[in-house]
């Protein structure tokens, strides 16, 4: 989407495709009559008929193409006005982004008048029409070499509409921001796990770094050795691949203070290490450095916009592989926190390369902590695919991070952690903790452990085990890598960047 053009005529726009959103009783709506008019005096004869719908997510083409600069005209049902949210707006543009796609689109041009109700306004419309078109539009450019992959992309987005140009503008902006660094997310999370080795993330994040003119740090083996990070190195003893520790900072202001810090699991490949993953349950494993992609998603957004807030981005990054070398169920452990840690299972990985990261993150200054990674098949079994489950320590921090999920409609469930939670994974007759006390329930214990290297700091832990990868095509996308919290990550600190939490 290299152009966005805003414009109030739509007999001046010339595009592959022009999109019509029709809700529940246009004619209700102001600067309905006037579109017919000026469009097509037959729209209501073709809504009378059912040939063009107005059921929510339903798209038809024109009944009858009438001669005009634009290929093809696609009419989206948008449903109840009043039910219409940015989120079923979201979800509408990427629909309608996954029809542009398969006819080959380059250009689209949309007429948002009637779309707006009392709480959506026409930026909220343009930034929904950018972000959907954007993440709908997505395809995975793989390594076929007869390659069937989208070649084509949406060059030019117009937005019909007579108000302000320059918001409009800023706000498409702004959702083509959002979409991109989800689907860049996506690709990390697709790319196979022997073409990203943890070296390969570090090298992105260091693009990244320059792009947006970030503080780097890379911390490779013999630094992580130097410092004492014996639980990511345990993690990695197995692997020819270095382990890399990739610390990214965003400074918006003078004194380095109120930091958010954003921890990712970046397990490049899971084979559950000596307690080995069945052969159909490692199948998928290049995904389980998803939460390191959202983290590097949601700082692309985070240098783009430059909201008023400090983060850091720390990112654990080793694949858990299988050698003479490999940790051990039995090994005990030396975390950076000093903490000892008896391993029972070296499948629950994520929690020690996490912890590592996390003790990191608060000796770099973290004032805030949420970690997210896809850490544990418990989440699937408690939420299933499509939610995300939380922990936390801090129910103001919580309550905001909520009110940002809410936004991007990415759905997150807390779950309870309890002191007798706490207790299971303290429970050990030679460390300080133990990393797999159980399997009921175990979402929790992974998280749990978690939380035990964030301490006092205000945390939050996202187990994105089932969100991160979808079996099938979905709403917002195809098949494959989601890029979930991204866009809840960026939203949150840009949330916190204009406001104070209560303590
Ligand atoms: N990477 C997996 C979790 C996972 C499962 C991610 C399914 C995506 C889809 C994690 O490292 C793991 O193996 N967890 C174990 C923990 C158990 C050994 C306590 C699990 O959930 O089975
Ligand atoms: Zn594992
Ligand atoms: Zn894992």
């Amino acid at each position: 989407m290299k152009t966005i053009i805003v414009e109030p005529n739509f007999n001046k726009v010339e595009a592959d495709v022009l999109v019509i959103g029709v809700p529940e009783h246009p004619e209700n709506i102001v600067g309905w009559d006037g579109f017919v008019n000026s469009f097509s005096t037959r729209l209501p004869e073709w809504l009378k008929a059912g040939d063009i719908k107005t059921t929510f997510n339903k798209i038809v083409p024109m009944p009858a193409m009438e001669e005009r600069d634009y290929k093809r005209v696609f009419f989206i049902g948008l449903g109840a006005q009043k039910a219409l949210t940015e989120d079923r707006l979201r979800q509408a543009f990427a629909a309608i982004g996954k029809e542009l796609a398969n006819v080959k689109a380059t250009s689209v041009a949309i007429w948002t008048a009637p779309f707006t109700n009392d709480k959506l306004t026409c930026e909220d419309v343009a930034f929904a029409a950018a972000e959907g078109i954007g993440l709908g539009t997505y395809k995975f450019a793989g390594y076929r070499t007869d390659s069937n992959a989208r070649d084509v992309a949406i060059e030019a987005l117009t937005i019909l509409s007579s108000s302000d140009e320059d918001e409009l503008k800023a706000a498409c902006e702004v959702g083509k921001v959002y979409a991109d660094a989800v689907n860049e997310a996506r690709n990390l999370v697709n790319m196979p796990p022997n073409i990203l080795t943890a070296t390969k993330m570090a090298d992105y994040a260091r693009e990244l770094a320059e792009k947006y003119d970030f503080d780097i740090e890379v911390l490779g083996k013999k630094e992580m050795e130097e410092l004492g990070m014996g639980a990511i190195l345990a993690v990695n003893q197995g692997s020819v691949e270095e382990p890399k520790l990739i610390v990214l900072k965003y400074a918006a202001t003078e004194q380095w203070e109120d930091v958010i810090g954003l921890v990712g699991k970046g397990v490049t490949y899971d084979t559950g290490g000596y307690s080995l993953k069945p052969r159909e349950g490692m199948v998928g494993m290049k995904g389980d450095m998803g939460g390191a992609a959202a983290v590097l998603g949601a700082m692309a957004i985070i240098g783009e916009l430059r909201p008023q807030k400090n983060v850091i981005a720390v990112i654990g990054s080793t694949d858990n592989m299988v050698s003479g070398d490999a940790f051990k169920p039995d090994d005990v452990i030396t975390s950076l926190s000093g903490k000892t840690i008896e391993v029972l299972n070296t499948d629950a990985e994520g929690r020690l390369v996490l912890a590592d990261a996390v003790t990191y993150a608060k000796q770099a200054g973290a004032d805030y902590l949420i970690d997210v990674a896809t850490l544990t098949g418990g989440v699937i079994v408690a939420l299933g695919n499509d939610k995300t489950g939380a922990l936390t320590n801090d129910e103001a921090f919580f309550e905001e991070f909520m009110q940002a999920s809410i936004e991007t409609g990415e759905f997150v469930w807390r779950l309870p952690l309890t002191e007798s939670d706490k207790k299971r994974i303290r429970k050990s007759d030679v460390a300080d903790l133990n990393n797999s006390p159980g399997r009921d329930g175990h979402m929790i214990f992974g998280g749990g452990f978690v939380g035990e290297f964030a301490g006092t700091t205000p945390w939050i832990h996202l187990d994105i085990a089932g969100t991160s990868d979808a079996a099938a095509a979905h709403d917002l996308g195809p098949k494959g890598a989601t890029g979930v919290m991204v866009r809840t990550l960026a939203t949150l600190v840009e949330r916190m960047a204009d406001t104070e939490l209560e303590d």
